[in-house]
């Protein structure tokens, strides 16, 4: 058995959990931190983001400007306090990336560019390019080798939190390279494992992003916040599911319908194509319904026109964009349009956490998408997620250093437990028991959340998505790891995954169900009104002796009274 011990443990190694190790490491040099993820460093889903971060610096924006668009954007479900303290804070984190080393695109005067974006009434999308996420993430990589005090562990995959008398006291794991169990003793832990998209068939997130994070939080009884809301990004490349950046619209590209006509001013006719990203999907989805979208083997689809950008600016401005259509569909977007439709882009919800990312439970902290500070509310503003990774990660990262400081000793942990959990590990998939398969288990729930758990929602769908994740979890049980090898067993860790995507599905259906109105990206046909007076309230979701039970908080409103949204 491998056993660490350190001060802070970090668990995900995207823009939150790095930005977190860097102002956990500045705030205490003497701090032991340890940063663990399933996945080397630079391969964390963040690098995927493409189009820009917001943030507030020319002048003819305001912070008052960002924060009522992020508040409206959210369908009035943010929480208006928080949302404050990251428009405010953002801006210094891209000067400190800046001042790291990060590439943002520039205008001819040397000042840092900025881009528009869905549901953004400034062009504050700060870029490098529309490889944004890639070169913030490298920028912070590099920044956090700087520190002696930040250990790094790739390649583990956590199985478990350990929480003794309501305090946080470690991590249970596996080797992934040898397969060996391994304990983190901490004193603190900041969950930044980022979001759940895997539970849904066409998607724009990488294969590694599979709820480990809220399920294992869950699984310890930590609560999670507003599941229900899961945001559909307007355009993932057909057939792939591949991002296509919003930054491509910010840039000037039509959405068009197979009458070749820019449908958006029916839906949107201020905003268009940079309406927010709930009211642009549902739009292509109407327009697919009703007869107006392109067929193809791959399903439906409709047309992201770039043509007009001229191929200078492409390349200039959508190099990634470029290099994608071609590889993947042998499109040059010069010359032809791009086909896409709406793909599962972003989790709105994650673990319940306050405005300094502390849980409910003494030393656990959340940040980024895994989190639910709530700053998005019931829709997330594009370029809004990589900026609330900066902010709340250094928020996180400073607020647990200042907790470990006052805690004299890493606290015990509960042996019975940590046996208890080997024992799962090592012998549950391994048992002989019936012919399921990892990967059909997963087709299936990819699929029914597709279909059933999807854009639009009603009661029907909603009760037998619910049924068939019970069912699906229930012949989990049956489910048997062939492959015995320790050494890298991908068989095992998938075993992992899915476990932990059936149990977060759940409480996106229960919470779905529950939510009798529409609001969002959760749009019901059978409730299609928003709900103030009953429903301006944030779902939570508690396990309790293996019941998932929901109740509700008020959302924090501080000047910005709801109104309708237009756009
Ligand atoms: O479209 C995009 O580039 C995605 C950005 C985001 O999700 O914030």
């Amino acid at each position: 058995m491998e056993i660490h011990k350190a001060d802070i443990i970090i668990l995900g190694a995207g823009l939150a959990g790095l930005r977190a190790a860097i102002s956990a490491a500045e705030t205490n040099k003497n701090l032991k931190i340890a940063v663990v993820s399933k996945v080397f460093f630079l391969r964390s889903h963040s690098t995927a983001a493409e189009g820009g971060t917001a943030a507030v610096l020319y002048e003819g924006d305001s912070y008052d400007l960002h924060a009522y668009d992020t508040i409206k954007g959210s369908d009035y479900l943010a929480d208006q306090d928080a949302v404050e303290i990251f428009v405010r804070t953002m801006p210094k984190e891209v000067l400190d990336l800046d001042h790291w080393g990060c590439p943002w695109s520039r205008l001819p005067d040397g000042r840092i560019a900025q881009r528009p974006f869905g549901g953004h009434s400034f062009p504050r999308a700060t870029y490098a390019a529309d490889r944004t996420g890639f070169h913030a993430l490298h920028t912070l990589y590099e920044r956090m080798l700087i520190y002696e005090n930040i250990e790094r562990f790739q390649e583990y995959f956590v199985t478990s939190i350990m929480i003794d008398n309501g305090t946080f006291t470690g991590l249970t794991a596996m080797n992934m390279k040898t397969g060996e169990y391994v304990i983190f003793q901490g004193k603190a832990l900041i969950i930044a494992a980022g979001g759940l998209g895997r539970l849904y068939s066409f998607t724009t997130y990488s294969h590694t992003v599979t709820g480990d994070g809220a399920a294992m939080a869950l699984r310890a009884g930590l609560p999670l916040e507003d599941m229900e809301f899961i945001q559909f990004h307007p355009t993932g490349l057909v057939p792939s599911g591949i991002l296509i950046t919003e930054g491509a619209r910010g840039e000037g590209g039509y959405l068009l319908n197979k009458d070749g006509d820019r449908f958006m001013k029916k839906y949107a006719p201020q905003k268009m194509e940079l309406a927010p990203r709930d009211v642009v999907s549902r739009s292509i989805m109407w327009e697919i319904l009703e007869g107006r979208g392109y067929s193809g083997p791959w399903g439906p689809y409709v047309y992201l026109d770039l043509r007009h950008l001229g191929d200078e600016k492409i390349k200039e401005r959508l190099p990634a964009i470029r290099d994608i259509a071609i590889k993947f569909n042998n499109i040059n977007p010069k010359d032809e349009p791009i086909p896409v439709r709406p793909a599962a882009h972003y989790t709105m919800g994650g673990i319940q956490v306050g405005n300094d990312t502390m849980s409910p439970v003494k030393g656990i902290f959340a940040s980024g998408e895994a989190s639910c500070v709530s700053i998005h509310g019931a829709n997330r503003l594009g370029s809004n997620s990589t900026a609330e990774c900066l902010v709340f990660g250094d928020i996180s990262g400073r607020n647990a250093a200042l907790y470990v400081e006052k805690i004299q000793n890493i606290p015990d942990l509960n042996m019975d437990k940590v046996k208890e959990e080997e024992n799962w590990l090592y012998k549950e998939p391994f048992k002989e028991r019936g012919s399921e398969s990892v990967a059909t288990l997963r087709r299936e729930l990819q699929n029914t959340m597709q279909e059933k758990v999807g854009i639009f929602r009603n009661e029907k769908d909603l009760t037998d998505a619910l049924k068939i994740i019970k069912d699906l979890q229930k012949r989990f049980d049956n489910v048997y790891v062939e492959d015995k090898n320790m050494y890298y067993n991908t068989n095992l860790m998938t075993y992992f995954e899915l476990r932990n995507l059936l149990e977060v599905a759940e409480v996106v259906v229960l919470g779905a169900i529950a939510r009798k109105e529409s609001r969002g990206a959760h749009y019901r046909t059978d409730y299609p009104k928003r709900d103030d007076v009953n429903w301006m309230k944030h779902t939570i979701a508690i396990k309790r002796a293996g019941k998932i039970e929901l109740s509700y908080i008020p959302v924090r409103v501080t000047k910005w009274q709801p109104e309708e949204r237009k756009y």
